[in-house]
């Protein structure tokens, strides 16, 4: 058992009292606690718990824990297996020609299971007469790590890139709509299917939509309108809306461009502020397109959320402007009980923003096309948390408060391509890395993992980022008043503070039921399980000395802030996407970049995951994850 002290940077204001009372009618509708409603002394280690109406023996998660550690392969709880369902490279059609790692050209890519999946969303669909289930997976292929995909390059690199590699690389990225059916336990691809689809960084027509649609900013000599743009980059995590249209999420879209702006140019501090040019890809040494001296608009044409209409593959995803242009995460969301559509995103950069955006219009629960705009229309804010554990959500409005000319924002279209300068404008609180934010629509509270920043000096905390050199990151829980999703003033506090509770130099607080394989690092996806469960997976867990994984983590009754380890990585990899399948008995996981580290390459992986072959590459892969006697996840 770890012992942990009291956080004494806890915010938790005055006010906790009226929370507490806020909460517990919110609270109690799903988990049922009504039976346990028992008044004892008050609470406040845990921010806003209502932790007196639990006790020990109510943890809400029953499987036994798996170890810490670091190995080659990825691990789960006794009784329960891992399916590897898709890998770099696997078929979607047809057509598709087999994976092989010493041939690889953009064209067979192109057929094929993408590079680094991250985000897993989950569309069902009517199952047949033999099926269980049957559903659209919606899996985002975020990036390609060079010099782990390709023979030969690791040496010479980056002059060893040749414009193939930088097409294969291209068509790696992305995104991948898969049918998948579930027969006897198992979930399996359909292949080939009418729905099966590869989306692409450079060969996916785009409609560009909402505020910046054709604005000049976003013109460039292959498309002077400034209204389609070809492809998708670095899409991250994501979201499925209610009305079953998947969003991919653009993240660190300054990493594929090079080159310098002219002197003066009017982009110059737009970019700046992007990290753009990144130079992580080489792209631009035989592609113009991602030379900002030959093309200064085009990083304005990335940065933001693409809606897909999975249910169509010929239709033509959308990039909705109107949700801002930054480093987006991701795209959860709910319907607020006034019926709009409130979604999150984190832009995940040291010292950005968390952000929401209110849909001007209801969504129309009846019919799924009435609401194919609706993302081009609304209210987008930028989070302020204050020291008295409220949150502001300060407007992104063009002409409101500094957001005017004179402060070089002309049109909406400035502000929203400009989300980031908007938000420093209105005095937003920059954050530790927002990474996944997850809104559970049965509490009203919204879970925002953030995820680290080793660049936060003892000057710059803040009462939301309170550690400096937050080398492990922590997870804030945002309570929207009665549930209303909508509200512009919120209640904030601290889920945990991660890292290792026993460490007394990084100040860790967790739960003192957390075990030594309980706690972990570098929080990043997550998600609310069919029964409002959170789960957590890592991304730099590695960090403490263990590999990345899946917890389990309890956020009510005396056990809020305990974790619970589900899941191990092989060494080398992150976990994304998790994902429930409705009815609890799948876990969808994504394993991303198996046997990466800084100085490794295709030669010398540090697994070769999930085929152990000598001459296959680690291959990140898609897992669906069951209990072997069919019950619930977790329970
Ligand atoms: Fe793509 Fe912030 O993880
Ligand atoms: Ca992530
Ligand atoms: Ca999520
Ligand atoms: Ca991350």
């Amino acid at each position: 058992m770890k012992q942990v002290e009291k956080d004494p940077s806890n915010p938790r204001p005055a006010n906790g009292a009226q929370t507490i009372s806020d909460l517990i009618g919110l609270r109690l509708s799903r988990r049922g606690f009504v039976g346990g409603l028992v008044a004892t002394s008050s609470l406040t280690v845990y921010g806003c718990s209502i932790a007196r109406f639990k006790t020990t023996s109510d943890a809400s998660f029953q499987f036994s824990e798996i170890a810490r550690g670091i190995d080659k392969t990825h691990h789960v709880p006794k009784g329960y297996s891992a399916d590897i369902l898709m890998r770099w490279g696997d078929p979607l059609f047809s057509d598709s020609p087999d994976f092989d790692p010493l041939n690889q050209s953009a064209a067979a890519q192109r057929r094929q299971f993408g590079c680094n999946n991250d985000y897993i969303g989950f569309v069902p669909l009517e199952p047949n007469e033999d099926d269980e289930a049957r559903a659209l997976l919606c899996v985002n292929h975020e990036y390609t790590s060079t010099t782990m995909m390709f023979p030969g390059v690791a040496e010479n690199y980056p002059d060893s890139i040749t414009k193939e590699h930088c097409e294969i690389e291209m068509a790696g990225h992305g995104g991948s709509v898969i049918e998948v059916v579930r027969r006897n336990g198992s979930w399996s691809p359909v292949v080939p299917s009418d729905y099966n689809r590869r989306i692409t960084a450079d060969s996916t027509p785009m409609e560009v939509a909402g505020p910046a649609a054709g604005h000049e900013r976003l013109r460039t000599s292959d498309d002077p309108e400034g209204m389609v743009v070809s492809g998708t980059m670095y899409n991250c995590a994501g979201g499925v809306t209610p009305w079953g249209t998947y969003l991919m999420a653009e993240e660190n879209i300054h990493a594929y461009f090079q080159g310098s702006l002219s002197e003066g140019h009017s982009e110059t501090q737009n970019h700046k502020r992007y990290g753009v040019p990144g130079s992580w890809f080489q792209w631009a040494r035989h592609f113009d397109r991602y030379n900002i001296g030959v093309e200064p608009n085009e990083p304005n044409r990335f940065g933001w959320i693409v809606e897909v209409d999975p249910m169509d593959p010929e239709s033509k995803p959308k990039k909705r402007t109107a949700l801002g242009r930054f480093k987006h995460e991701g795209a959860e969301s709910v319907i607020a009980p006034n019926g709009r559509l409130v979604l999150y995103s984190g832009d995940d950069e040291r010292f950005e923003y968390v952000y929401k955006f209110v849909s001007a219009s209801v969504v129309n629960k009846e019919d799924r096309n009435a609401n194919k705009d609706l993302l081009d229309d609304g209210s987008l804010y930028a989070a302020r948390f204050n020291e008295d554990g409220t949150v502001d959500w300060l407007l992104l409005a063009y002409g409101e408060g500094p957001l005017t000319a004179e402060n070089g924002f002309y049109s909406q279209a400035d502000v929203v391509i400009e989300a980031r300068r908007a938000a420093d404008e209105l005095g937003a609180t920059p954050m530790d890395r927002p990474e996944d934010i997850e809104p559970d629509a049965e509490s009203g509270r919204v879970w925002v993992m953030l995820t680290n920043n080793n660049r936060r000096k003892e000057d710059q905390v803040n009462a939301a980022n309170p550690r400096p050199d937050n080398q492990h990151g922590h997870i804030i829980e945002i309570i929207e008043p009665n549930g209303d999703f909508t509200a512009t003033q919120s209640q904030w506090n601290f889920l945990v503070k991660c890292g290792d509770p026993d460490d007394p130099a990084f100040g860790a607080v967790w739960n003192p039921e957390t075990s030594e394989n309980g706690w972990f690092g570098s929080p990043d996806n997550c998600a609310v399980d069919p029964t409002g469960r959170l789960w957590i997976a890592t991304d730099g867990n590695e960090r403490t000395g263990a590999a990345d994984g899946v917890w389990a983590m309890e956020t009510d009754g005396p056990l809020r802030g305990t974790g619970r380890a589900f899941f191990r990585a092989p060494v080398g990899a992150e976990v994304c996407g998790p994902k429930f399948t409705p009815d609890s008995k799948t876990l969808f996981l994504s394993v991303q970049h198996p046997g990466d580290a800084r100085d490794l390459s295709y030669e010398t992986p540090s697994t070769r995951w999930p085929d152990f072959k000598s001459d296959m590459p680690p291959r990140p892969a898609v897992l669906a994850i069951k209990r072997n006697d069919g019950g619930d996840i977790g329970s």
